[in-house]
């Protein structure tokens, strides 16, 4: 044991595939664990299956011989939780019931020191209704990991409304103590990934729902800004009856608030048993083998032009300066209008904008609006959206200029903030709601998303690329559109965006 470790014992409950990973982690770093399941001989077949993953890291060089038995002779398999009863930390992985979750932990109480700490890896469930009518509920806290456990950065340690400072501080330190990051979140519906990241998969889903665009454009648009997967092919993957399940879960934990409201689209799926990769169709068809979701970045030749105008507003000043360079590779000189109260090109009658959030309808005849979008290599997948004035002559030269600019445009039906800029501005708005009510820090919240679920940025890096103004403004445009609660704006942006003004 490893001096500067606390807890030298540990008691993981439930052997599953959280709980099998959980003792891992902790006999890696230097604990002696039991590992105990309520279905007889669970505990010792994940002992054996542990052997067989250690044995491939091994063969893979990634752990020695000498590691790999010491990480199995520190997990004992026990029959029952009197086995385990001089233990100073307890993580519970069972199943996500909040009524077998608290008889376990009465019968712990009886159990156990008065000093042993009761944590629970739950993902869904309050940590102030497990700790609810125990002796001691402050010793009582949430160790949330990712799955895959040994791989997966991120822990949410999640303070109830008992849970004392010191409990908490101290998972904490153990958890950076297995080289883990840890983040202080307090417990509230999804705590911080699940619920910062409903507008991912909820903003492709009112897509869908609207038919503004295909599966597939939305994905690409959602890679090219640098996510691994995008929200589609993702739940997909999680299963439709999961993410449903969760999404269903945090709404009624919010009393129902239209800001988390369930999709008719993804409802229909569980309902069709297409649940995703798992049953062989979800969103995509699985049946004929693997899918790549692909889309069509074939561009459209530019017609000769000689000059045009780049129209940039103060803030978006993060304008690509690459743009003129590129416009003039392909023959073309450009003014800048630099007092504009739009982004964008603007050639003859046509204004090719960024969007600010309103469709290009609501903006003129001959305008057509790009999504947001970060620098990066290669053709990226960029949506666009046609004003339902602009002629085909206009609509094709944007396009083309798309093109020559770098981009592989798509375009999507002329819906308010396109796909990009309405996904990212709700993730932030999560974000800065779930900082306003004290469920985490900023800090916290980026760090979650990127561990958690590999996003690219994290909620605030995006606020701080697009600034307050430009979010508030995508958020508002979807306010006006749809009305209803959905959109609203998080009180703590509206103060970012007062700050922001400012400062200019
Ligand atoms: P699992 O179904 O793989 O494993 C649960 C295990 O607990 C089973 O082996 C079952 O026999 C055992 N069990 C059930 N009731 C028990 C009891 N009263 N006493 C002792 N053992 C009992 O489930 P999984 O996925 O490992 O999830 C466990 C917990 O971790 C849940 O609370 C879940 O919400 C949470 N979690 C799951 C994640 C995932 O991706 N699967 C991610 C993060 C948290």
């Amino acid at each position: 044991m490893n001096p500067t470790l606390p807890f030298e014992k540990i008691l993981v409950i439930g052997a599953g595939i959280m709980g099998a990973g959980i003792a891992q982690v902790a006999a890696q770093a230097g604990h002696s664990v039991y590992l105990v399941d309520a279905r007889e001989g669970a505990a010792r077949q994940a002992h054996a299956k542990l052997r067989e993953s250690l044995d491939v890291l091994l063969t893979k060089g990634k752990l020695t011989q000498v590691q790999v038995d010491g990480i199995l002779k520190r997990i004992q398999p026990v029959d029952s939780l009197a086995d385990a009863a001089d233990v100073g930390l307890v993580i519970e992985a069972i199943v996500e019931n909040l009524d077998t979750k608290r008889a376990l932990f009465a019968e712990l109480e009886s159990l156990l020191g008065e000093d042993c700490v009761l944590a629970s890896n739950t993902s869904s469930l309050s940590i102030s209704a497990i700790a609810k009518g125990l002796r001691a509920p402050g010793r009582v806290v949430g160790m949330h990991f990712f799955n895959p456990v040994p791989v997966m950065k991120l822990v949410e340690v999640v303070s109830g409304l008992h849970t004392s400072s010191g409990v908490a501080h101290a998972i904490f330190e153990l958890s950076k103590a297995w080289g883990k990051v840890p983040v202080h979140a307090r417990s509230t519906p999804g705590f911080i990934v699940n619920r910062i990241a409903r507008p991912f998969y909820a903003e492709a889903l009112a897509l869908l729902h609207e038919q503004s665009t295909s599966p597939q454009v939305i994905d690409a648009c959602m890679r090219a800004i640098g996510f691994r997967m995008g929200p589609c092919e993702l739940m997909d993957l999680i299963g439709h009856d999961t993410n449903f399940a969760v999404t269903q879960a945090v709404y009624a934990a919010n009393f129902f608030d239209k800001r988390y409201m369930p999709s008719l689209v993804q409802s229909a799926l569980v309902d069709g048993g297409s649940l995703g990769r798992k049953s062989g169709r979800g969103i995509y068809d699985y049946t004929a083998g693997s899918h790549p979701p692909t889309v069509d970045t074939q561009t459209l030749p530019l017609p000769a032009i000689s000059r045009l105008q780049l129209h940039r507003r103060a803030q978006d000043a993060q304008t690509p300066p690459e743009w003129p360079s590129r416009l003039q590779a392909a023959g073309i000189a450009t003014d800048l209008v630099t007092s504009s109260d739009w982004t964008g090109l603007q050639i003859g009658d046509l204004q090719l904008r960024q969007t600010d959030g309103r469709p290009a309808s609501a903006l003129g005849a001959q305008v057509v609006v790009y999504d947001w979008h970060v620098p990066q290599g290669g053709s990226a997948v960029l949506a666009f959206a046609a004003s339902s004035g602009a002629s085909a002559d206009n609509i094709a030269l944007a396009q083309a200029l798309l093109g020559a600019l770098g981009f592989a445009p798509q375009r999507v039906a002329d819906q308010p903030g396109l796909v990009v800029a309405r996904t990212l501005a709700m993730l932030v708005n999560e974000a800065a709601d779930a900082v306003q009510q004290g469920v985490c820090d900023s800090a916290g919240a980026d760090a979650a998303m990127k561990l958690g679920v590999n996003y690219p940025a994290g909620p605030f890096e995006w606020l701080a690329r697009w600034g307050a103004p430009a979010v508030v403004e995508v958020l508002e445009a979807l306010d006006t559109h749809y009305r209803g609660e959905r959109y609203r704006v998080s009180p703590w942006l509206r103060h970012a965006l007062w700050q922001a003004q400012y400062a200019a």
